[in-house]
Order: C-alpha cells, then sequence, then structure tokens
C-alpha cells in the first residue's frame, strides 16, 4: 500500500503563528492566559490547551486579568480598544493575511468607501473584518445578493481568507457590471487554494482518500468535499480512533490531508495506525503463506 500525504497537510501558517505565540506564553509562565474564543478550531487542541490552563472566554469582560489572546481569525477595531481599556495584556494572533485586510478596509472605508465583504457573515473572519468598517460592510456570499436597491458611488470588495474562487470571481463580476469603478481587491489567502488544488490532485490518484480535521472545521469540511468529488472512498475523521481500518481493504494508493487547524501529532497517530495494520496485514498474509506450504 502506498500512503501519498500532501504537503500542505496541517497547520497553516498563520494558524502556527497562533499556537506559538501561546505556547511562549505558556513557557514564560504568564498566569490567566485568555482566548478570545477557541484558538484553533481543534478540539484535542484546544483541550490540551484547556489541561494547560488556557481558558475560552467569549467576551473581553469575562477575563480576570492576565492575557488576552486574539485568535488568526482577527477582531474587530472595538475589540482591540476594548481590550486596551481594560487594561489587560494583549497577544494578538490575529494572521497577517487577515490584519492586511483588516487595514485596507480601515484605509477605504476612512475615505467614504462603501466595503462589500464576499464571505460568510456568522464566520469569526468576517465578523472581525466587518469590525474595522464600523459594522457597515455589507457582506455578500452569492452574486444574487449584491446589492442593487442602493446605489453606491465608491466601492471597495474584499473577500474572506478562505472564500472559494470561483466563487469570488462570480461575484466580483457582477459587482462589476453593478458598479464597474469598484475596486476589487482580491484577498483570498493562497495556502487554502494550495491545499485544495492538492487534495483533488491526491484524491485522483488514490482508492482512498483521508481528511483529517475538526467536524466544525469549515476548510477542513471543504477538503472532504473536493476528496468526494473525485475519490469515491473518502473519509473524514478527527482523530486516529475514528479511523476505521476495513476502508483501506483493498486499496493500492491511500491519500492523507489535513486541514490548516489539524496538529502533526493527529496526523502522525493516523499514519501510524496505517502503517500498524498494514505490516500486521503483512504478518497475516505471510502466516497463511506459511501456512499453505
Ligand atoms: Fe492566515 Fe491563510 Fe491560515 S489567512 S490563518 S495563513 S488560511
Amino acid at each position: 500500500m502506498k500512503i501519498i500525504l500532501a504537503k500542505s497537510a496541517g497547520y497553516c501558517f498563520g494558524v502556527n503563528q497562533a499556537m506559538k505565540k501561546v505556547e511562549d506564553a505558556l513557557e514564560k509562565g504568564d498566569d490567566n492566559i485568555f482566548t478570545l474564543g477557541p484558538l484553533i478550531h481543534n478540539r484535542q487542541v484546544t483541550d490540551k490547551l484547556e489541561q494547560q490552563g488556557v481558558k475560552i472566554i467569549s467576551d473581553v469582560g469575562s477575563a480576570r486579568g492576565g492575557v488576552i489572546t486574539v485568535r488568526s481569525h482577527g477582531v474587530g477595531a472595538d475589540i482591540i480598544e476594548e481590550i486596551a481599556e481594560s487594561g489587560i495584556e494583549l497577544i494578538d494572533a490575529t494572521c497577517p493575511y487577515v490584519k492586511k485586510i483588516h487595514n485596507k478596509v480601515k484605509e477605504y472605508y476612512q475615505k467614504d468607501y462603501k466595503i462589500f465583504i464576499v464571505g460568510d457573515r456568522a464566520h469569526p473572519e468576517v465578523i472581525g473584518i466587518n469590525g474595522w468598517c464600523d459594522y457597515k460592510g455589507e457582506v455578500i456570499n452569492d452574486k444574487n445578493s449584491v446589492p442593487i436597491d442602493q446605489k453606491y458611488d465608491k466601492i471597495c470588495v474584499v473577500a474572506q481568507t478562505t472564500m472559494n474562487r470561483g466563487i469570488f470571481e462570480e461575484i466580483s463580476e457582477e459587482i462589476k457590471k453593478l458598479y464597474p469603478e469598484a475596486i476589487i481587491l482580491n484577498t483570498i489567502c493562497n495556502a487554502t487554494k494550495t491545499r485544495q488544488e492538492e487534495t483533488a490532485q491526491i484524491a485522483k490518484e488514490s482508492d482512498c482518500m483521508i481528511i483529517v480535521g475538526g467536524r466544525h472545521s469549515s476548510n477542513t469540511k471543504k477538503l472532504a468535499d473536493i476528496g468526494r468529488k473525485h475519490c469515491e472512498k473518502t473519509v473524514h475523521i478527527e482523530t486516529a480512533d475514528e479511523l476505521d481500518l476495513d476502508i483501506l481493504k483493498g486499496c493500492d494508493t491511500v491519500g492523507i490531508t489535513a486541514g490548516a487547524s489539524t496538529p502533526h501529532w493527529i496526523i502522525k497517530e493516523v499514519i501510524n495506525k496505517m502503517t500498524k495494520s498494514f505490516e500486521e496485514m503483512l504478518k497475516d498474509s505471510e502466516m497463511e503463506a506459511s501456512y499453505e506450504e
């Protein structure tokens, strides 16, 4: 059995940086480390951090001294201000690519542009981006929701970093038709694109495709959809325990990838479980062979 592990599997740059910042704070011995929302969409990791004393809070008011960490999704300008006013130390783990969007939104909003955000309105990253234009941005998630009844003179369009490129292009075209002067900034992160393309490529070559990542992680769910499109035997698991080895029977090539919040130790456990079972399968077949002799 050949195993193909995606090069892009696991933590992206932004998640890696956020994890590092919290681990450094733990190492420094900082007491009362809080994260505004789960640091990453992976229960195994957030459980581990909790055991080390990192607490998840949903608002700044719930922190009792200590340090507040803003996760890679980022937050609005009002939240950053609230933390500064509270006197609590801030660990800003906003991904630099998301920070770049905040800066653009702030810049164009100050120049009286209407901000269009292409993305999912309930996603924390989109809520955070909107918080850099006083939550007055228009969130658009399909081409039919481009505002037509109200006309804007100046428009600046940005995208959620994990937005599907095809949908973003469709929406952008619609915006251009209605507002030819609109400034369109493609702020989709390359890490997502690379991971999705690699998943499609590996799934095409594999008899079975294993996607490792949080059940609630939207980027992992997207990878599972891509996997299923190109490989009928695609499974989405959170941990090695969930891998049913029966699925590997009769497979010559098995592909593995993982979402942006999946730590390497979970990927390693999945591979270990598979290779152990492979060695066992080999042993079984040798026993059978010697029995036949
Ligand atoms: Fe940042 Fe891209 Fe990851 S925006 S958090 S590096 S998916």
